[in-house]
């Protein structure tokens, strides 16, 4: 499908959103896992943790996706997602010279975005669960503001936090507080309308040097422009920041998917289900990774389809 063709698919409801995935930084947590590789190209279990985010936006019915990475590694990026033909899909690639914050990336997506609203989704973030693909379908159809997602943990310290009023409404937001206001940590996916890249450039960088995503979300806030969906009990969002968090998150995936025998953040299967690629270029793909459980997976659901799977 070219460009054209994705952009007539857009029209009807407005603009189409699209996506940007950060996948910069020095992932200086993870040293010295990472002194000599992106930490979005490490494994998640059986699959590099980009996948895991770029299935997300995919669920999400978003097919146009502006991939921002370090300069040195664009290029195992492009070696790894490709153009994003083979799913049906549109990869660009664009860099981020220095670890600037999470709202440069609007800066960075700008000339990509073209004036359509966007979806942003940080590269380590690895969401699971039901009424996942519900929730992300009505926050992308919500032409106005911003929708922003809170989930519920142990120790938010490390995170942005909502404060809420109590009537259940958000009224603050504070980055990685000391002593946050309450448990939902604000997850690392945004939806915005098309003024975002405008508004970010309007910030001033944080005490720590970067453009941060919790002041960009603080000026649709004060404009009462910003939905809070809560992420209930049944979705997992998991970490990979830390050895850890990385280990418990390969666990989880590998007891999902031994347990189903389905597998989680497949682009081949998404863009199948979606219809975006039929059952030969689906056969194609499994060709492509003969001799892998991968491969075997997408070669059987090119032979059965498993219509009654949800
Ligand atoms: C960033 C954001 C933070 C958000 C988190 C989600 O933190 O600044 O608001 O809660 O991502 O992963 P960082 O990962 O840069 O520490």
């Amino acid at each position: 499908m070219d460009r054209e063709e994705l952009h007539e698919e857009g029209r009807g409801s407005g603009m189409s959103r699209r996506g940007i995935i950060l996948a910069g930084g020095a992932g200086t947590r993870l040293h010295p896992l990472t002194r000599a590789v992106s930490k979005q190209l490490l494994p998640v279990y059986d699959k590099p943790m980009i996948y895991y985010p770029l299935s997300t936006l995919l669920e999400a019915g978003i097919r146009e996706i502006l991939i921002i990475t370090t300069p040195h590694e664009q290029v195992l990026f492009r070696r790894l997602l490709g153009s994003g033909e083979q799913w049906g899909v549109q990869l660009s690639y664009a860099k981020q010279a220095h670890p600037g914050g999470l709202a440069e990336a609007l800066l960075i997506a700008e000339p990509f975005l073209e004036g359509h609203p966007s979806a942003l989704i940080l590269g380590d973030n690895i969401f699971y669960g039901d009424p996942l693909n519900s929730l992300l379908e009505s926050a992308s159809r919500r032409a106005r503001g911003a929708s922003i997602f809170g989930y519920y943990v142990s120790d938010p310290t490390a995170y942005g936090v909502a404060e809420f009023s109590a009537d259940g409404r958000v009224i603050g937001l504070e980055e990685k507080p000391s002593t946050p206001r309450s448990n939902y940590a604000v997850t690392g996916l945004y939806f915005y309308d098309e003024r975002a890249s405008k508004l970010a450039a309007t910030l001033k960088p944080s005490k720590r040097g970067e453009l941060e995503i919790t002041d960009l979300n603080r000026l649709y806030l004060e404009r009462d422009e910003l939905h809070l969906e809560r992420l209930g009990r049944g979705i997992a969002w998991l970490d990979t920041g830390r050895p850890d968090h990385l280990l418990q998150a390969a666990a989880f995936i590998q007891t999902l998917q031994e347990r189903q025998g389905l597998r989680v953040a497949c682009p081949e299967e998404i863009a199948f289900r979606k219809g975006w690629i039929d059952r030969q270029q689906l056969r194609e793909l499994a060709g492509s990774l003969r001799n892998t459980s991968y491969g075997d997976y997408l070669h059987a659901l090119s032979e059965r389809g498993d219509e009654l799977v949800v």
